[in-house]
């Protein structure tokens, strides 16, 4: 049960759940600072004896009667600058007069069930008032005449703290908010390492973890959207924490657009952890009366590992993230044209795909780029989301109707934040391009971004895709994004406020998809950019699953899947089985390596079934089958990473088991085959250690406390010649001995 307590004499506030507590209090000053956020301790009125406040030669103290008052020294909740803290701050308000220096203090709370939207904002939401406990703090600078309000949300289920900030400017001044940040917390030591995810496009969100030193480290994004250089997540973890055992925090921004996630390393070696918008090119004006309101962060606890971690994430993202029909349920088996035709395709070539498709088992076929305007390449039409009636003859349509009556559902992608200058959008608004008075516009793809902090561009491109979605049989939308933005500049925003431009971009394309999903609700979103360059728990929100990468190679995918699932659940993951060569890397892996990696992940096919044998055509009908069967536990069991791609020459093992612990299903992926190889063992997880479970393999029986203690062998490699080995044999459509090689095994309760 979760429960949020007020301590009138100690002046704190306690947040806990069964498993986790976060403690905070009101300090001397009034500022609120952090006493302990970890595993669940039992309460008591006060903790302040683990403020430790201490009198600090050369620094500075608040009082002149007392020389520990020194939020140098002080671990805070909310940190400003200027007034004895040094550090990094999480907000900053500019006053008329100039001035940056701010004394926000403790005015009043209000606990509450429940947890309120935040307006135009994607946010964890509440389904029952009952499930989680909200405290909002209200802290005051009188004479600014302005408002904090930090609020919390501890839900009974989740071991996370949602947090957000309001600020309100209620005088008669002018402010100018250059830095809001949706959370800091002082963490009491800096032992820890930092793991994010970082990459590039066609390699995204790869682990990468260092040692925290003394200063500042950080990831963010100045690209316009949350990027796939850097996500907007990161974790902590202690040194000795393993994937399955040891503390580790996770730190998540429910955003996708420009971020930045820090810890500062003080000299009294606190680790000061910041995430929120990024600071560089922000400045928002708050008038008399206005308010900003933050993103929201989510602060996620496990003592059990990286693993107990994602599952926190996995689980609060699954449950009260991802929104509509399509939350906790099964994804279709897709398949998309994409890598099949690129742009090269007509209503008799879509049909073949679909009809092919069809005798797979696939559920969805989705028409990617290239059905809109006179889109033949990457360098027109962008803009115009009507059907090109010379390559499909009825439109989309017709052509989607066609696709339903062969017993598919249809799915479209469209590009909304994006429009070339060979389009006639561009020709009727020429304005609507993102562009700097007087600068050239730099192009990324042949295109330019559309100004969405502008409410009639959104509108318009509503009204352009709501028209084709009215029209058509569309169960599906793939939202594409495939630049960065360059000379940010508001034509409506004149010179004061363009710090806002970033921000109010992402408001405006939140806004678009909260019209599009309001209109069409059983529509299934699936967001992308560039491949992954906005996977986010922002997107989550919207769209409840992400193209995790343009990269389909299946070796390449393990690790950017493995590095996903840090955060993000399996079934957001998007993951197709594509052709070989692969397009990205020219790699030749098996179908099945290819498919048992696309399985743990919002499964389909990007390919031209009129290329693949017959032999390939029955292997794709099985895993489509095999698939389906055990879908739910692939997308959304309990997870379990275990071997990392990024440590073990590329060799990876995960598993995924059903809630009720009757079914998992186990892959072993072998990257580079070894000569004279040991024998593997794996130790699985999360199964029943009573039970006896069955092996696909070969119906062998095993407990599942052997499972999980002794270790599961997967098959040996192959050693040796083919002439000594002739019972080793070679399948047509790939290698299943040599290099990339995969094993997948359901294990099933008897
Ligand atoms: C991006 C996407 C791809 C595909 C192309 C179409 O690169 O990531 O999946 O949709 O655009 O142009």
């Amino acid at each position: 049960m979760q429960t949020i307590s007020f301590y009138p004499e100690s002046r704190e506030f306690h947040l806990s759940n069964d498993r986790i507590s976060y403690f905070i209090n009101v300090m001397k000053n009034g500022q609120i600072g952090h006493l302990y956020f970890g595993k669940k301790i039992r309460e008591r009125d006060s903790f302040a004896h683990f403020m430790q406040l201490k009198t600090c030669s050369h620094t500075s103290y608040l009082y002149d009667d007392d020389l520990t008052m020194s939020l140098d020294i002080a671990r805070q909740e909310y940190p400003g600058y200027g007034t004895t803290d040094y550090r990094y701050p999480a907000f900053r308000i500019e006053q008329e007069n100039g001035s940056s220096i701010s004394n926000f203090i403790y005015q009043s709370h209000h606990i509450f069930s429940g947890k309120k939207k935040l307006e135009g904002l994607p946010a964890v939401y509440a389904e029952k008032d009952d499930e989680c406990t909200t405290l909002e703090i209200t802290l005051e600078d009188s004479l600014m005449q302005a408002s904090l309000i930090l609020s919390y949300t501890v839900f009974d289920r989740y071991d996370a703290v949602m947090r957000s900030v309001r600020f309100v400017n209620h005088g008669n001044q002018q402010l100018k908010l250059t830095n809001a940040q949706s959370m800091a917390v002082d963490l009491f030591d800096s032992d820890f390492e930092m793991l994010q995810l970082d990459g590039a496009w066609s390699r995204e969100r790869h682990v990468h973890t260092r040692k925290l030193v003394s200063g500042i480290q950080s990831v963010d994004s100045m690209r316009g959207h949350s990027s796939a250089e850097h996500n907007p997540f990161i974790a902590l973890k202690r040194p000795e924490t393993t994937e399955f055992q040891g503390d580790a925090y996770g730190f998540a921004l429910v955003y996708s657009g420009n971020f930045l996630a820090q810890v500062e390393v003080s000299r009294f070696e606190h680790a000061r952890v910041l995430l929120g918008i990024n600071p560089l090119e922000f400045a928002w004006t708050l008038n008399p009366g206005d308010s900003f309101q933050t993103p929201e962060a989510v602060l996620v606890f496990s003592d059990s590992g990286l693993n107990g971690m994602s599952q926190i994430f996995h689980s609060l993202f699954n449950e009260r993230l991802v929104r509509g029909p399509w939350r906790g349920k099964d994804r279709p088996v897709l398949i998309n044209n994409w890598e099949g035709t690129y742009f090269n395709f007509n209503d008799e070539k879509i049909l073949s795909i679909a009809e092919k498709a069809k005798e797979f088992g696939v559920e969805l076929f989705v028409l990617d780029d290239g059905w809109f305007g006179r889109r033949d390449d990457a360098s027109s039409s962008l803009g115009d989301w009507y059907s090109d009636k010379n390559k499909l003859v009825d439109g989309v349509e017709g052509l989607s109707r066609k696709i339903t009556s062969i017993g598919l559902k249809f799915g479209l992608w469209f590009e909304p934040e994006m429009v070339n200058r060979d389009s006639e959008l561009f020709r009727a608004h020429p304005d609507w391009a993102i562009a700097t008075p007087g600068r050239s516009m730099s192009h990324g793809r042949n295109q330019y971004c559309l100004d969405f902090s502008r409410d009639e561009v959104v509108d318009c491109i509503y009204e352009m895709m709501e028209k084709v979605l009215r029209n058509s049989d569309i169960s599906y939308v793939k939202w594409d994004m495939n630049r960065d933005i360059t000379e940010a500049y508001g034509a409506k925003l004149g010179s004061g406020r363009q710090g806002e431009f970033f921000h109010r971009y992402m408001l405006g394309v939140y806004r678009l998809y909260e019209k599009l999903i309001t209109a069409f609700p059983d529509i299934l979103f699936e967001s992308c950019a560039s491949g992954g360059a906005r996977f986010d728990a922002g997107m989550l929100y919207y769209a409840p699953q992400a193209w995790a990468s343009d990269d389909t190679d299946a070796v390449e995918r393990l690790k950017i899947q493995y590095g996903s699932s840090m955060a993000y659940p399996v079934s957001s993951i998007g993951a197709h089985v594509s052709a070989v060569p692969n397009h990205q890397l020219n790699r030749i892996t098996s179908l099945s390596t290819r498919a048992n990696t696309a399985f743990f992940g919002a499964f389909g096919y990007e390919l031209d079934p009129d290329k693949l044998s017959e032999e390939e055509k029955a292997e794709i009908k099985e895993q489509v089958a095999f698939f389906k069967k055990y879908r739910h536990v692939f997308q959304y069991g309990t997870f379990y990473r275990l071997i990392s791609p990024f440590e073990h020459n590329g060799n990876t093992s995960w598993m995924a088991v059903s809630e009720d612990r009757k079914t998992a299903v186990f892959a072993y992926y072998k990257v580079l085959a070894t000569p004279n190889p040991k024998a593997n063992k794996v130790r699985l997880k999360g199964l029943d250690p009573e039970a006896v479970y069955v092996c696909s393999r070969a119906g062998e029986e095993y407990y599942g406390d052997e499972l999980m203690n002794m270790g599961f062998l997967p098959d040996l490699e192959y050693t040796g010649s083919r002439v000594r080995n002739p019972a080793v044999k070679f399948k047509n459509s790939g290698t299943d001995i040599g290099d990339f090689t995969s094993q997948l095994y359901v294990l099933e309760r008897k």
